[in-house]
């Protein structure tokens, strides 16, 4: 089942969100809404907080041309446990901030351990967009957005943005 994506500002969004401790059926049946509301938007990545709940998942798939199959990851309380000096500069996006891009620099590799949909802990080392992906969704459980690279006059600018949005979508 699709789930709405919350537009910035919302005070959800800003919230550290709470682990993951007892895989349920709920839980796993959040990941898979992720999934497909990921995938309807269409979007590369999702994290809990945007559909309103304050936990520690997120689900993504970076692949992007169209004859690879694709890679659902469900990821629970995902930790970046190493990252790399060298950095990648991506033109990032948000699904909770609609058409809005801005270049942001990160670590170009990233060693991430999590709790996988069937409860076993996982280690991946990601690379190049996977990277960028898998860190702009473990920041929203951190309660950060990829404005909040920004400088403060592009951010605000940005929200601004966004309080307009959701004043027009409130008339609607
Ligand atoms: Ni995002």
């Amino acid at each position: 089942m699709k789930r709405p994506i919350l537009i910035h500002p919302d005070p959800r969004l800003k919230k550290v969100c709470t682990p993951v401790s007892d895989l349920s059926d709920d839980l796993r049946q959040l990941a898979d809404d992720m999934l497909e509301t990921m995938y309807d938007a269409p979007g590369i990545g999702l994290a809990a907080p945007q559909v309103g709940v304050t936990r520690r998942l997120i689900v993504l798939d970076c692949v992007k041309d169209e004859g690879e199959a694709p890679r659902p990851l469900v990821m629970f309380n995902p930790d970046v446990v190493a990252s790399s000096d060298e950095t990648n500069t991506y033109e990032e996006g948000c699904l909770s901030i609609p058409d809005q891009y801005a270049e942001v620099t990160r670590p170009k590799l990233v060693d991430v351990r999590w709790i996988d949909r069937n409860g076993n802990e996982q280690n991946e080392t990601f690379d190049g967009l996977w990277a960028t992906c898998v860190q702009h969704e473990i920041d929203h459980l951190n309660g950060k957005l990829f404005i909040d690279y920004l400088g403060a006059m592009r951010r605000q600018m940005i929200t601004r943005r966004m309080q307009k949005l959701k004043r027009e979508q409130a008339r609607a």
